[in-house]
């Protein structure tokens, strides 16, 4: 397999639209990549500019240690699975993935060998001799990706290629494919707008947003450690709650304030307000570490608006005089919505962010 370099790769479309900005990253030789991102990110512009679909404004792309910028993109040895997979729907499954390689001219008997093997390996084969039309979504699907297979390239990328599919079969072809991932010891670099696909697919997540790259990270540090207000509040359901806070001294030591709440910091917290000029800081927190109905240090009195039982835990949708914020409940008994409410902050898992820039000031202690 193969290793992926982008060296400041820029996208501008049309003279005007900047899609993607100085785009800087490896892609390690047999790990699973992940674009994840809002629509509109440009995640489907990097992966069309590494299959060599896109041309590329600035910068520089190499496999290995080859520079690909001008290679035609049949000879980068590249295979791509579209989100509209587009299978040829006059040709069976069989020749449907034997199209490529019989373009390239593989020999009868190498084309058989690799279509059946790509088959096995997807449980297509009782298929082969069937029409797209009389497939499931999931089934063409896997005819999909057995066409990427039977090429061996040295990477493979996949652009959004379960949104087509309903919630169950999303999640059984994302086993599928981190699956296939193992077995063919493959580079893959794969493109999702849905953060849960990241996370449990993903060995290594690039996190973008409007044309620019967030954070790099595998998914516990994407979560533990966000490296701004973006990626706090775009990984993880529900997002991180952010509120604005200012910065008091309280007999030496600050202490965060808003409305009539206070908020106390430990030695970590306190340290990271060092680079801030002013007094303003975005605390951020995550849902299950607001605990329900404690009195005491760092507690928020608030108002249930809404209750979402999920089951094994509820979400609280609550809310202060300004802020509103959700807070995960194990309770089994669930406050009821419109009722006032202690919560309690654990101040050692809150995250500080720049008030303008909304970049972290603080990776948090986690236990
Ligand atoms: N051919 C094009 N000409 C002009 N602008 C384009 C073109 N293709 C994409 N763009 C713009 O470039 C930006 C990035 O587009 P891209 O398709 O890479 O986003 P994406 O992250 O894949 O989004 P989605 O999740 O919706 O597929 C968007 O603002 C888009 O409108
Ligand atoms: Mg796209």
């Amino acid at each position: 397999m193969a290793h992926l370099t982008l060296k400041d790769v820029t996208k501008i479309y049309d003279g005007d639209v900047l899609a993607v900005e100085q785009a800087d990253f490896q892609i390690p030789d047999e790990s699973f990549t992940v674009l994840v991102g809002p629509s509109g990110c440009g995640k489907s512009t990097i992966l069309r500019m590494i299959a060599g679909l896109e041309e590329i404004t600035e910068g520089d792309i190499y496999i290995d240690d080859e520079r690909i910028n001008d290679i035609p993109p049949k000879d980068r040895d590249i295979a791509m699975v579209f989100q509209n997979y587009a299978l040829y729907p006059h040709m069976t499954v069989y020749k449907n993935m034997a199209f490529g390689l019989k373009l390239r001219k593989y020999p009868k008997a190498e084309i058989e060998q690799r279509v059946k093997a790509a088959a096995e390996i997807l449980s297509i084969s009782h298929l082969l001799n069937r029409k797209p039309k009389h497939l499931s979504g999931g089934e063409r699907q896997r005819v999909a990706v057995g066409r990427a297979i039977v090429r061996h390239p040295k990477v493979f990328l996949f652009d959004e290629p379960l949104s087509n599919l309903d919630a169950k079969l999303r999640v059984q072809m994302r086993m599928e494919i981190s699956r296939l991932h193992d077995r063919l010891n493959a580079t893959i670099v794969y493109v999702t707008h849905d953060q849960v696909e990241a996370m449990t697919m993903g060995d290594q997540i690039v996190v973008l947003n409007e044309g620019k790259i967030q954070q790099i990270a595998d998914p516990g540090t994407l979560y533990h450690k966000p490296a701004n207000q973006f990626v706090g509040g775009f990984i993880g359901t529900p997002p991180m709650n952010f509120i604005k806070t200012h910065i008091v001294n309280n007999s030496g030591a600050p202490i965060l304030e808003f409305e009539n709440f206070k908020v106390e910091l430990n030695a970590h917290l306190q340290s990271a307000l060092n680079t801030l000029s002013g007094d303003a800081v975005t605390l951020g927190i995550r849902p299950e570490d607001i605990h329900i109905g404690e009195n005491g240090k760092n507690s928020v009195g608030a108002q249930v608006e809404l209750v979402e039982p999920l089951g094994n835990h509820a979400l609280l949708y609550l809310r202060t005089g300004e802020n509103n914020f959700v807070a995960q409940s194990d309770l089994v008994d669930v406050p009821q919505h419109n009722t006032p409410l202690t919560v309690n902050f654990n101040m050692d898992k809150a995250h500080l962010f720049h008030p303008e820039t909304g970049e972290s000031l603080t990776v948090p202690t986690r236990h």
